[in-house]
């Protein structure tokens, strides 16, 4: 089988419709693989009239008999990951065998969620948020990366997790209480959560990295799911608007211990327009009628948060940028039928940074200060107002809608594969996928 080893990213600022990609592709993998980001992230699938958000577990877990990996660059907060595997049906009992948690995947602790809540609102103050989601993943990884992070295999160590949780509050506690004026963190509650979490977690532990190699060695399909999108990444994003993980392709190597070379495909995620949650640069952005209108058809509020997303036109430069950093080989285009019934559709083509003068570049910035300068250039499109949530097969749908994938092809050098026509499972149209 071609494709065994995939690793699939959101191309724009997140919220591209991976869960529902994931979904699909699914049927056809064994092995799924969370390997960044944390409870972030909000992948949903509708499957059978039902609506399912991922957090925490990988897309694929609504597929009897697939291996769903959580690698070891997670971001675990165990309480969310217990609720969804609560939700789940089969019962907790029988995914025992196809959950595995790594035992290196760090834990997003109480006082991550209430420092990344306090500076956030600090930074607010000073005119400069993020508008993170609360999660407590920035502060989560800084500890990682400080080498003070409680991983989850600590968490079933009773005599460990005492050592460090206790080795952390003498650090947290002052900066609650003298930085923020807040209590301080209470060291006997934090620590019997933390051992039932640990009594939870524990059955599921294991070697992501020996169970990853494993299923790749065995001829099964692997996918590597990716959370957030490649404009939030920690280096490629739009600093400091960014997510604190590697949302890029190559974050798979990393937090699913992949070789680069093993990986046979990388699928880019797109959006047929663009949106994001939170703050940052967005040069595509329509504050007015456009914006308003693709939010409402499509339903652009955050499936963590619930923050409306804020929406505008197609990005190609962006995307142009996106193909690069990831190596795109693939494109899933999601939501072309929000885009019916238009008046025109306009893409971004190209940006002006420096004024008229300076003339337009197809080149993405990657500077917050810069792209909060670009001035977008637009290729207005012919519209379709037909409904074309009902197309199962490319030749289907109407012409301008054929053009304007063709469009993207041809702008972005990448095939688009599978194209999104609706959010439920069956709403997709697979062409060479
Ligand atoms: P993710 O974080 O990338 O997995 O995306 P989200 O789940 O946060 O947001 C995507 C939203 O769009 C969800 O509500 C999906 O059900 C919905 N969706 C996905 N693909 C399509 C599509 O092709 N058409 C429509 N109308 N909705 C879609
Ligand atoms: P999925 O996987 C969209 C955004 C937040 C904020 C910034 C930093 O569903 O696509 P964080 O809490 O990560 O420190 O917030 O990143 N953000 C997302 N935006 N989709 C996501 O995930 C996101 N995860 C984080 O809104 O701007
Ligand atoms: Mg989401």
């Amino acid at each position: 089988m071609k494709n065994r080893v995939q690793a699939l990213v959101g191309a724009q600022w997140g919220d591209e419709g991976k869960g529902r990609v994931v979904d699909v592709l699914a049927r056809n993998v064994d092995v799924i693989v969370r390997y960044q980001g944390g409870a972030n992230a909000g992948h949903t699938v509708i499957a059978d009239g039902k609506k399912h958000v991922f957090h925490l577990l990988p897309s694929g877990m609504l597929y009897p008999n697939r291996v769903c990996i959580i690698g070891n660059g997670v971001v675990i907060d165990p309480a969310q990951l217990k609720s969804e595997v609560d939700d789940l049906s089969p019962p907790p009992s029988e995914i025992g065998s196809r959950l595995v948690i790594s035992r290196g995947a760090h834990i997003v602790m109480p006082y991550h969620k209430k420092l990344d809540v306090l500076s956030e609102a600090a930074r607010s103050k000073n005119s400069s948020p993020i508008g993170t989601t609360g999660r407590g993943i920035g502060p989560c990884y800084v500890d990682k990366f400080n080498r003070v992070g409680i991983r989850a295999e600590d968490l079933a160590s009773p005599t460990v997790l005492e050592r460090k949780l206790r080795l952390n509050l003498e650090e947290k506690n002052p900066i609650l209480e003298r930085v923020y004026g807040e209590a301080p963190a209470d060291f006997d509650e934090i620590y019997a959560t933390a051992v039932e979490w640990g009594e939870f977690i524990a059955p599921y532990l294991g070697d992501s990295t020996f169970e990853i190699d494993s299923a790749i060695r065995g001829g099964k399909g692997v996918l590597f799911e990716g959370a957030q999108g490649t404009l939030l990444d920690v280096d490629h994003g739009t600093y400091p608007f960014v997510t604190s993980s590697s949302c890029v392709s190559g974050g798979c190597c990393i937090g699913g211990a992949l070789g680069p070379g093993r990986i046979d495909r990388v699928i880019g995620v797109v959006k047929a327009y663009c949106t994001r949650v939170g703050e940052g640069p967005f040069p595509t952005e329509d504050r007015g009628d456009i914006g308003e209108r693709l939010r409402r058809s499509g339903a652009e509020y955050g499936a963590t948060t619930g923050r409306p997303r804020r929406c505008g036109w197609l990005d190609l430069v962006a995307l142009d940028y996106s193909v690069r950093v990831n190596g795109l080989d693939v494109i899933a285009l999601t939501k072309l039928d929000v885009l019916s019934g238009l008046d025109e559709i306009k893409v971004c083509a190209a940006y002006r940074l420096g004024g008229d003068a300076a003339g337009a570049t197809k080149i993405f910035p990657n500077s917050a200060e810069k792209l909060a300068r670009a001035i977008p250039e637009y290729r207005t499109l012919p519209s379709w107002k037909e409904d074309i949530s009902g197309c199962r097969r490319f030749d289907d749908l109407p012409r301008a809608a054929r053009d304007y994938v063709g469009f993207i092809e041809e702008s972005s050098s990448v095939k688009v594969g599978l194209i999104g026509v609706g959010p439920d499972r069956e709403d997709t149209i697979v062409r060479d996928f």
